[in-house]
């Protein structure tokens, strides 16, 4: 259980970025200081980007603003040679180099200005910064547009992207190669930023999200930053949040895949427009919600029960079964979804499933039966069936440290899944915590 709470600690606050526009009205608006900047009124920003952290900056002339909501400040305040040495009033690009190889370029946040670059960690400027951008960076041409990290598995290889104009440079990060792109398609990016796997070019108020190797844009686009990017009256869909209290979570499934991710999921009605996930990893970037459909567009509806098993997540709804083979994006397998019968053997509504680390039998909770189901057999079929002295279970996870499985706002741990069935005794429930969740107690 120690990493399930180590993981759950890294949260920092359950955000929501899909919250329902009704709630805007009780959304803390912010105090405006006429003699600065608004960033509601609708601004180009200059560049965008997160620092080690996974704090967003927005930067505009002389200022900054720091995460999603909160007033402009000067950004000599954070990043005091930015305008101490050069006196330049503006920021063309900034980006979060990713080259984990490096540890010593990795995670510090890159500023372009005119022909220099400027690297930071920890808000400190790195020795023999500034630099000219062809000492870092051989090939890329002086007052750019944007700039945007582009990590191995997004793009071929470990890459920041530098957008002048149309043209896009593709800069390599290990081999310092650059190779040129045109994307006439896209409009000009006043800045690019990479959250959460995804690409956005900012162009006016607007932002259009792209794919980082094609800059195919998807979907439609552009849309107002101010919708989703920070916390503006008169804005709904995004951009807001709120924080849940404690005594009201209530999650409906929660899976780690084989790579580590945990994933929560919850439908919170009185807060959100439907179902949503969060994962837990992306503490770097702020914990944020999202509509599950962003993910899992066929599950609009939600899940009852999700598990990992090899590389695919097994979502439960209702009395079938989608099976999506994932690793940064995932894709319902052909022929999916099938019913829970054919898949697993299984007849009727689910509450709850998990599967241990390394092992084949997936564990179903059914009301107060727990059902074994062994992966690797065909057809599938329910092996063992148990009873279990908990009821009305919500969600079940299985990790190294053991097996917890969640009930409203508590949940309760046990060794293994044969002592949850065995035990006579229901052990004493733990309480969802903000330091475990970031809800409000
Ligand atoms: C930051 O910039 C403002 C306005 O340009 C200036 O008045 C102030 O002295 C600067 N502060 C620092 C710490 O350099
Ligand atoms: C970050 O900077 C602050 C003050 O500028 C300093 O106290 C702290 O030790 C630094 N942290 C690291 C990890 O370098
Ligand atoms: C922003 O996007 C909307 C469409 O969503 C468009 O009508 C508007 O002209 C755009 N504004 C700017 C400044 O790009």
């Amino acid at each position: 259980m120690e990493l399930l709470t180590k993981t759950l600690f890294l949260c920092a606050a359950l955000t929501l970025t899909n919250a329902a526009p009704a709630q805007q009205a009780d959304a803390a608006v912010e105090e405006v200081d006429p003699s600065l900047p608004n960033r509601c009124e609708g601004l180009e920003f200059d560049a965008v980007t997160p620092d080690e952290k996974g704090i967003t900056f927005f930067f505009k002339g002389a200022h900054l603003w720091k995460g999603f909501h909160g007033p402009a400040q000067l950004s000599n305040e954070s990043f005091k040679e930015l305008d101490d040495l050069h006196n330049i009033g503006h920021v063309d690009a900034a980006f979060r180099m990713h080259d984990p190889d490096n540890a010593d370029d990795h995670d510090h946040i890159y500023f372009i200005l005119d022909d220099k670059v400027f690297s930071y960690y920890n808000h400190t400027l790195e020795e023999g910064y500034p630099r000219q951008i062809e000492e870092d960076f051989p090939g890329i041409p002086a007052h750019l547009d944007a700039a945007v990290e582009c990590p191995k598995g997004e793009c071929g290889d470990d890459a920041v992207l530098f957008f002048k104009g149309h043209d896009v440079y593709v800069f390599d990060t290990t081999t310092k190669t650059v190779k040129t792109k045109s994307w006439p398609h896209l409009p000009v990016c006043t800045s690019a930023f990479r959250w959460l796997e995804h690409y956005y070019c900012f162009h006016g108020h607007n932002f259009t999200r792209f794919h980082p190797v094609t800059g195919e844009v998807s979907g439609s686009y552009p849309k107002d930053a101010r919708n989703y990017f920070m916390r503006c009256p008169n804005f709904g869909h995004g951009g807001d949040y709120q924080v849940i209290k404690c005594s009201d979570v209530k999650l409906d499934a929660i899976t780690a895949d084989d790579t580590g991710k945990t994933y929560f999921f919850a439908d919170y009605s009185s807060i959100s427009s439907g179902p949503i996930y969060m994962r837990l990893d992306t503490s770097r970037d702020g914990l944020h919600a999202f509509p599950i459909t962003r993910t899992w567009k066929e599950l609009a509806r939600g899940v009852d029960a999700v598990f990992s098993y090899s590389d695919k997540m097994y979502m439960i709804k209702d009395e079938m079964v989608y099976i999506y083979k994932g690793a940064v994006h995932y894709t319902l397998i052909d022929g999916y979804p099938k019913s829970l019968k054919e898949e697993l053997g299984i007849e009727g509504h689910v509450d709850a499933a998990f599967l241990c680390p390394n092992e084949h039998t997936v564990h179903v909770i059914q009301g107060q039966k727990l059902l074994d189901v062994d992966l690797t057999a065909t057809p599938r079929s329910v092996t063992q069936e148990m009873p279990i002295p908990l009821s009305d279970i919500d969600a079940g996870f299985c990790g190294p440290q053991g097996v917890a499985v969640f009930k409203g706002s508590q949940y309760y741990k046990y060794q293994t899944a044969m002592l949850l069935a065995s035990s006579r005794i229901i052990p004493r429930p733990h309480i969802i915590t903000s330091e475990m969740m970031g809800c409000r107690d």
